[in-house]
């Protein structure tokens, strides 16, 4: 039946109204916890405070953010290559901050390869997104630079995933209060160890959001990881391994462990001291 002229537009479906970023956020990113495991692991290790933060990939710079906020004399750089994402953050994260914070922040549109920045008490490279380099060799170079960038007592964060599910081509849907977050582990493929994955989005009226991210990465495994950090010059790397929740899931609490278990999916925290 064709429209009265005078009926109203058809409203936006959420998936058109919605920000890719802000469900990124709200789905994958914990930057209060992931800052929380870095200042107790730093004091832990070296006995002080880290003051001086440099996030990795930093897109919104969430973690920069959150740095910030633990103190007055706490300064964060974020580097990332894309200008869209950093100018997201910049309208929709460190505009939340309070001025004094937000002058403690700086934001470097570079490659985390050849980035000319401060020397920092920590860095950290989250949400695996150090696999973009696949082979051996740019791995290195990237080692190589943080370790350069780091002070004499500086610290390495990273993090990985794997378990018997990683390498499995699947969906994982998880079902948020206002939306459903997929992860799709679309193609792996043995030989190179490459790994192509998508998170799409669902919401209840029905719209979606499919392929909001893509990534094309190796998938690479923890001895890898420690292997050509050892060799880019870290004195220590050690594996913190999450605890369980004595129903299969985890618990949060991350700690040293030399071995690890055959779980079906996990994720460690790498710490790789200068
Ligand atoms: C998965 S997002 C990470 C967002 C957020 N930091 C987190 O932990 O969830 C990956 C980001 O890495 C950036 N990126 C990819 N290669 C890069 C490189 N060589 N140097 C700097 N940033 C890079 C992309 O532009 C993208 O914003």
């Amino acid at each position: 039946m064709p429209k009265s002229r005078t009926s109203s537009p058809r409203k936006p479906s959420m998936a058109a109204r919605a920000d890719r970023y802000e469900l990124y956020e709200i789905a994958v990113h914990d930057p209060e916890a992931e800052i929380d495991f870095i200042r107790t692991t730093y004091r832990k290790i070296r006995g002080r405070q880290a003051q001086t933060f440099r996030e990795d990939f930093a897109g919104s710079a969430s973690a920069a953010c959150e740095w910030v906020r633990r103190g007055p004399r706490c300064r964060a750089i974020g580097v990332d290559l894309e200008p869209a994402v950093l100018e997201w953050g910049r309208q929709n994260r460190l505009s939340r901050l309070k001025p004094g914070q937000r002058s403690r922040v700086r934001l470097i549109e570079g490659n985390v390869l050849t980035v000319k920045a401060p020397t920092v008490d920590a860095i950290a490279a989250m949400n695996f997104s150090y696999w973009v380099f696949k082979d051996r060799a740019t791995l290195g170079r990237y080692f190589r630079a943080a370790h350069r960038s780091l002070r004499r007592d500086g610290i390495f964060f990273l993090d990985a995933f794997g378990g018997y599910e990683a390498s499995r081509e699947m969906e994982e849907t998880t079902k948020l209060r206002r939306f459903t977050y997929v992860w799709d582990q679309a193609e792996y493929r043995p030989v190179t160890g490459e790994i192509l994955c998508h998170i799409h989005f669902r919401f209840p009226d029905g719209s979606r959001l499919r392929k909001a991210f893509t990534y094309d990465w190796r998938l690479w495994t923890l001895p890898e990881i420690r292997e050509v950090l050892l060799e880019a010059g870290f004195r220590r790397v050690t594996v913190y391994w999450e605890g369980d929740d004595g129903k299969g899931e985890g618990n949060g609490e991350f700690t040293p462990d030399a071995k690890g278990e055959s779980d079906a999916g996990w994720v460690s925290y790498i710490v790789a001291e200068k």
